[in-house]
């Protein structure tokens, strides 16, 4: 199915430029891609950028020295912006993240589109062990309840091992503001918005306990 998945996205998706990211190309989908054909189970998210991904693409890119040198994991990593970001400014080492299997290999050719190295991982973690990287992050993932309950609980148990936990988000339902300290805001396109609607603005927040 990797195979497969990969012959697909390199053939019916656009490498191209990310927006907000001209540091980065992405495998994105566009009206003709037919997505509907690979009758997936999942929703594609892996197709799109997503704004809270983006955010924190960007904040890396602009902040190098908050990345630089540390191993990071990219939880929920979709088509990898977060990963890819991290591995350009400079991480030790990488890791994404996703339950999509689609995700891990759409990820992965994007690696490869941008000449950079990561490690992916396919699966659940939110309820393992603390994960053995310096900083843990979050690209839009708090558009459920229920996914937002495990992330938080899983936010904590991080924190109390010593981790960073980021996250970036446009203010998503079951966004935990009350457990969040803004580090930097910024003006992002939402993924379906019209050229002409108005950008939304998003932060890259850290967890506090
Ligand atoms: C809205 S997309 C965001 C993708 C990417 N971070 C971005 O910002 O472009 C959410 C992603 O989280 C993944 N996801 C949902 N629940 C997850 C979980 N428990 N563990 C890991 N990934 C999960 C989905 O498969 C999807 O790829």
């Amino acid at each position: 199915m990797t195979a497969d998945i990969s012959r697909f996205i390199r053939t019916n998706l656009h490498l191209q430029l990310a927006p907000l990211l001209p540091e980065l190309k992405l495998y994105l989908a566009h009206p003709g891609s037919g997505l509907s054909r690979l009758e997936l189970d999942e929703t594609p998210y892996w197709a799109y950028l997503w704004p809270g991904g983006a955010l924190l693409a960007r904040y890396f890119l602009d902040k190098p020295q908050t990345v630089h040198g540390k191993s990071v994991l990219d939880i929920g990593a979709g088509g990898g912006v977060v990963a890819l970001a991290a591995a350009k400014a400079g991480a030790r080492r990488v890791i994404a993240n996703d339950i999509d299997a689609n995700a891990v290999a759409a990820t992965a050719l994007n690696a490869q589109a941008n000449g950079l190295q990561m490690e992916t991982r396919c699966g659940d973690v939110l309820d393992g062990d603390v994960p053995d990287a310096d900083l843990i992050v979050i690209g839009d993932l708090f558009y459920h309840a229920d996914v937002s309950i495990r992330l938080k609980a899983f936010a904590s148990r991080c924190l109390v091992a010593g981790k960073t936990v980021l996250t970036g988000d446009i203010g998503r339902a079951h966004l935990p503001r009350e457990r969040l300290e803004l580090i930097v805001e910024y003006d992002v396109p939402d993924f379906g918005d019209r050229p002409d609607t108005a950008m939304r603005n998003g932060g890259v927040y850290r967890f506090t306990r």
